[in-house]
């Protein structure tokens, strides 16, 4: 079945580069992929998949069913999305819609979702059971999975796989995590809230700004005294605003900021545990304060039955050389972890980095892909998917 995949896929390669480079010229922003999300479908259709469009907004959902009796269901998410940056690459393709860039490669993520399901198609009846493609909306503001969740996307689903590109890896690697692949990250909001007074006479007021100086240090200290160290926290604040003149003691602070972990026991504890530091300081000071903790995504937290399938899948159809076993998790945040809370799942990282060229990072306007890595991510995920089902 390999070879049959591989097969299909190669003979697919030309196709799947214009598709991708179509993708590429017309980015579309979060929520907005209207014109992505009809190229989808209308490709999907031609080849009998049965197609739902306007799921999760404006994503779009395919199901192929096999002859075969086999009652898992296995689901392959991709993204659509585009970030707002203006593309410097100057390639041919880039971009017609002026500052809108797929400059985080899910220009190639939904071509590769739309290549696997090409390639399994064309396998057929053959298919031991049904696979659902999710082509998703608006990742890159951590909405579209919730979206798709919330109109039933994960109904009946029993495994879900999905990939990323991966600029750091070259092009034909594929990149294999266990555990932990992408971090938890959560917004906060803190107003730190004082009492107004003369710059000179400081004993009468409460400083505010001068307290959440305080609350900042303490915040950053206690990571390194109270949080355990094999389990990172990541705090940064990267917004404040407060005060009026400079000799009038502020009386409200914001700050704003983002925290990200990467263990699902440190992620649940991090509500309380700054509340805990904001709320002394403030009492320490007589100052007051409101925390806004806003839930965003959770850690992706790789299934090991499924991390190894992929991981088999790979080698088998590249070489084990060719596959990357990855030792460290990014801190970076993906809403594929909301699907893992209704099913198993597992992501892997595509290489897209080209020979004898600057590779750019992630959301760069400079950034490109080795177009060859859609059949490595084709072949990878359809011969998973096979494989899946015999598993
Ligand atoms: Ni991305």
């Amino acid at each position: 079945m390999l070879a049959e995949i591989k097969d299909i896929a190669s003979t697919l390669a030309p196709r799947l580069i214009e598709i991708r480079r179509h993708f590429h010229s017309h980015p579309e922003l979060s929520g907005q992929e209207y014109q992505t999300a009809a190229y989808v479908a209308g490709v999907l259709s031609s080849c009998g998949i049965h197609v739902r469009e306007g799921v999760g907004k404006t994503g779009v959902v395919g199901e192929l069913s096999g002859e075969g009796t086999d009652s898992r269901l296995l689901a392959i998410r991709t993204d659509m999305d585009a970030l707002p940056i203006e593309e410097g690459t100057g390639l041919q393709f880039a971009s017609r819609n002026k500052g809108v860039m797929h400059a985080c490669g899910h220009d190639l993520h939904a071509t590769v979702g739309l290549g696997t399901a090409m390639v399994l198609a064309q396998l057929g009846e053959k298919l031991p059971g049904t696979v659902r493609f999710l082509f998703q909306p608006a990742e890159e503001i951590a909405q579209g999975a919730q979206w798709m969740v919330e109109d039933g996307v994960m109904e009946n689903v029993s495994a879900i796989l999905g990939v990323h590109v991966f600029p750091s890896i070259p092009a034909g690697l594929v990149g294999i995590r266990h555990g932990a692949l992408t971090a938890a990250a959560d917004d906060i909001e803190i107003f730190i809230i004082g009492e107004s007074g003369h710059g000179a006479r400081p004993h009468e007021a409460i400083d505010a700004i001068w307290i959440a100086a305080q609350v900042i240090t303490t915040l950053q200290q206690a990571i390194s005294r109270t949080q355990n160290p094999l389990r990172p926290v990541v705090l940064t604040i990267g917004q404040i605003s407060g005060g009026r003149a400079p000799n009038v003691i502020a009386d409200r602070v914001r700050l704003v900021g983002t925290v990200r972990s990467l263990h699902p026991e440190t992620s649940a504890g991090l509500p309380d545990w700054i509340e805990g530091i904001v709320a002394n300081v403030c009492s320490a000071y007589g100052a007051r304060y409101e925390l806004n903790y806003k839930r965003g995504v959770p850690s992706v937290q790789n299934d090991p039955a499924l991390t190894q399938l992929v991981g088999e899948a790979a080698e088998e159809a590249w070489g084990s050389d060719r596959v990357l076993i990855l030792t460290e998790p990014s801190l970076g945040a993906e809403d594929f972890s909301l699907y893992l809370q209704y099913a198993p799942g597992m992501m892997f990282r595509l290489g897209v980095a080209g020979k004898d060229r600057l590779n750019y990072p992630l959301h760069h306007p400079l950034f490109d892909v080795d177009e060859s890595a859609i059949v490595t991510g084709v072949v990878t995920l359809a011969y998973a998917a096979w494989k899946y089902w015999g598993f």
